[in-house]
């Protein structure tokens, strides 16, 4: 049905410096942080390879595209031929103007590393295919716009003007990180200059196009998309994720624990004298102790976690949490210890990888 498929190329977008995911991402780059236990990256990945695409090329920071090396590889995991591209972090168009190498004068889609959609890719290239615009872009009503690209559009649909992050939203339609491109974006980007963050905006870049009299496309999503910013939206995107893909499967050991609804836990796993409620996941090689492990909640392999309880949060590798009565809309990172021998409160906390709290 998607006929041409083999010939689109993605780019997909794995570097900046997630400043507002810090300090988190002073160790690790966003997109590497686990959803549902697996890196956003691993599921934009999953959705560009069932849309048929095979060549990718993945944009990565200097300080954090080693990490992103890593889990990525070659692309084989998801039968890809992976390329990277270091980028400093100028822009999103300035990730497309580095990138010209790989992208040669073909169309290509634009993915954001830290973007999750429900939205079928394979549908949308193949109306950039048939329709054959200079740009397909992507639009939802978002409550904040002036966090977002925003887009205002004429009453047929057409695309009017596009702004980076107003102060003053002249629509609530924010602009989705997924673009499909042809190669007419690069002249475009070739004539914007940086925004007032000193960064060459892919907003504007499409702005150029809409200037230039070219076709740009929108179309307005009617599935879910996820943003992955900041912390409300990762343990929001966790959240959705586990709601709408955990199934149960308990490989691990339960000994005097109840375990409801739709939990995974992995192998080498025990829970001992617990309560975990799904939609939750935990991680392989892990001990649950006298613990209540709440919904919305994902734990990562060879954690240790006793005497607490946890509610919706995202408790990455090896970090052990101990005594401390309630944890609740939590993001915390790989190898952190946690302990309290105050047993009366509630904590919302985010810390960053190799961290010891005692509270
Ligand atoms: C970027 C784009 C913005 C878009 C958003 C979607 O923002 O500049 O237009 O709406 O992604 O996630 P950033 O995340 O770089 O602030």
């Amino acid at each position: 049905m998607f006929m041409c498929f083999e010939i689109m190329k993605a780019l997909v977008l794995s570097g900046g410096k997630g400043t507002r995911l810090r300090p988190l991402t002073f160790t690790t780059a966003k997109q590497l942080i686990p959803i549902a236990n697996k890196p956003i990256l691993g599921y934009v990945l999953d959705r560009i390879s069932e849309a048929g695409i095979k060549e990718v090329g993945v944009v990565i920071a200097p300080e954090t595209g080693a990490d992103v090396k890593r889990y990525v590889g070659d692309g084989s995991d998801w039968g890809l031929r992976v390329s990277y591209i270091v980028q400093e972090p100028l822009g999103l168009a300035h990730a497309v103007k580095v990138s010209r190498g790989f992208l040669g004068n073909d169309d290509f889609l634009m993915h954001l590393g830290d973007n999750l959609l429900k939205k079928n890719l394979g549908e949308l290239i193949d109306k950039f295919e048939s329709e054959k615009p200079d740009a397909l872009i992507l639009l939802k009503e978002v409550e904040d716009p002036t966090k977002f690209g925003v887009v205002v559009l004429d009453n047929k649909g057409n695309v009017v003007k596009l702004v980076e992050k107003p102060k003053q939203p002249p629509s609530k339609l924010g602009l989705v990180g997924v673009y499909l491109f042809s190669n007419k974006i690069h002249s475009a980007i070739d004539e914007i200059k940086p925004s007032w963050r000193g960064e060459l905006e892919i907003t504007d870049a499409i702005q150029k196009l809409v200037d230039k009299g070219c076709f740009v496309k929108a179309e307005i999503l009617d599935s879910w998309w996820l943003d992955t910013g900041k912390k409300d939206d990762v343990l929001a995107a966790n959240a959705l994720v586990l709601d709408e893909y955990i199934q149960r499967d308990v490989k691990g050991e339960a000994i005097g624990s109840t375990i409801e609804g739709r939990v995974s836990v992995g192998s080498g796993t025990k829970i001992i004298g617990s309560v975990v409620r799904g939609p939750c996941v935990i991680g392989k090689k892990c001990i649950i102790e006298n613990s209540f492990i709440g919904p919305y909640t994902s734990v990562g392999d060879e954690c240790l976690i006793k005497n607490s309880s946890i509610n919706y949060s995202i408790i990455m590798e090896r970090t052990i949490i101990e005594g401390v009565e309630t944890l609740e809309e939590c993001l915390i990172g790989r190898n952190c210890r946690i302990r309290s021998e105050d047993r009366s409160k509630t904590f919302k906390l985010c810390v960053g990888d190799y961290s010891e709290v005692k509270i």
